[in-house]
């Protein structure tokens, strides 16, 4: 066990709770083990951290991945590739020739040119590739414009009124064999509402499938449920109860049909968290900044949809239960957290409440486990962020 203190680590990096990751995934197998065939794609895309994977992996999930080097550290990390689901609008030549190589369960395919692509790659292997059609079922979803994807006008999917045409095509040919439908609506969705008019558009689907003679046997209804940015602390994990229920409540299936679900966010986001030192403390005109070390290239999401994270000064936190006085507890300043990078929008919270902060305190950015890592950059030559796991560390 390594002696290491979270205050003699270089800042900003990003510190892992492994134990709530493991409860969450806990979680997420005691509701699926409820119903038949339900079965969970983890959506790489939020975070590949390989220590994290590792434990997804343990606790039985598939993988979701939308890209080869996904794909790629899936596989290094373990995952079985009847396991893997791939996805994307854009699936180049070579990563569509991997999944094929390794006989990946599923490609999730978006339109009939990529649908003619895979045929023609896997002729020259002489392989079979499993495809399901990804139907763009225009069903909105309560949460930021920038994430919602089920709509006619996002770039996903293929649209209902071309299904039957796709799935004739497919039928028709040789390299291909069409198992089902793919759906993704949007992520950070909190509505189990949303989720419901998802199943209920899939129930007419099948409907009108029944009707021209298709059976399918998998159903994958993407991911996007949302988690408690604002409390991370009292509302750690998500409400997967409700989330599989509503689906179980809702999509009828037919014999032998399997469900897919393909989440990201819900798994990860709680259990990671962005450590970033204040550098000063900044008096403008009209208020106060606490200019930290960390900025939009750790974690991107509040430059990019106006995101909240919770954002906790523990250094404050720790005097205050070291002298267990309340003399001690300074008052509470507002600031503007912001980053070092050369861009206005480089801001984390705008007028939050803090403990008095000085510079060297510590910050917690909380949530920051999902799109956090995986979006990071190195805009301004910066370095990628460094990464720990809380069990790791020795107390402080
Ligand atoms: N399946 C598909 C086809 C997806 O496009 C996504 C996410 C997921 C599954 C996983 O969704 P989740 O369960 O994590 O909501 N960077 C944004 C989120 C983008 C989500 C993209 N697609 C953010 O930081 O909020």
């Amino acid at each position: 066990m390594s002696t290491t203190s979270i205050s003699s680590i270089r800042t900003p990096f990003y510190l892992y709770d492994t134990d709530l990751l493991q409860q969450t995934l806990a979680a997420i197998c005691a509701e699926t083990e409820k119903y038949d065939n339900y079965h969970v794609h983890y959506a790489v895309k939020a975070n590949a951290n390989p220590k994290l994977l590792k434990i997804i992996l343990d606790a039985g999930l598939g993988i979701d991945c939308v890209s080869g080097g996904e794909m790629e550290r899936a596989l290094e990390v373990g995952f079985s590739a009847d396991k893997i689901v791939f996805a994307g609008v854009g699936k180049s030549d070579w990563e569509i020739n991997l999944g094929l190589d390794n006989n990946i369960f599923c490609f999730n395919v978006e339109s009939i040119p990529e649908l003619l692509i895979i045929n023609e790659l896997a002729a020259v292997k002489n392989k079979i590739a499993n495809v399901c059609f990804r139907i763009n079922p225009n069903v909105g979803a309560h949460t930021h414009a920038n994430i919602t994807t089920g709509l006619a006008e996002n770039k996903f999917g293929i649209a209902m009124e071309d299904m039957e045409k796709l799935i004739i095509l497919a039928k028709s040919l040789t390299n291909v064999s069409f198992r089902g439908l793919h759906f993704h609506i949007g992520s950070q969705i909190l509505e189990m509402d949303d989720f419901v008019a998802l199943s209920e558009r899939i129930n007419q689907i099948q409907d009108r499938l029944d009707s021209e003679n298709i059976h399918i046997e998998v159903i994958n209804v993407g991911g996007g449920l949302g988690i408690d940015y604002q409390n991370p602390n009292t509302n750690p994990i998500p409400n997967f109860k409700d989330y599989f229920q509503t689906y179980h409540q809702h999509l009828k299936l037919r014999p032998g049909q399997s469900v897919h679900f393909e989440l990201g966010r819900a798994v990860v986001a709680q259990c990671g968290t962005l450590i970033t030192q204040v550098l000063y403390i900044k008096q403008g005109s009209f208020k106060k900044f606490a200019i930290v070390d960390a900025g939009m290239t750790e974690l991107i999401r509040p430059a990019l949809y106006d995101a909240y994270h919770k954002i906790e000064n523990i250094s404050a936190t720790k005097n205050i239960r070291l002298t267990d006085s309340v003399a001690a507890v300074e008052s509470e300043e507002t600031y503007d957290v912001a980053g070092p990078i050369c861009e206005s929008s480089d801001v984390f919270a705008k007028g939050i409440s803090l403990p008095m902060t000085r510079r060297g305190d510590l910050l917690a950015i909380r949530s920051a486990g999902a799109y956090g890592e995986t979006m990071a950059s190195q805009y301004n030559c910066r370095p990628l962020p460094q990464t720990y796991i809380l069990e790791e560390l020795g107390q402080e």
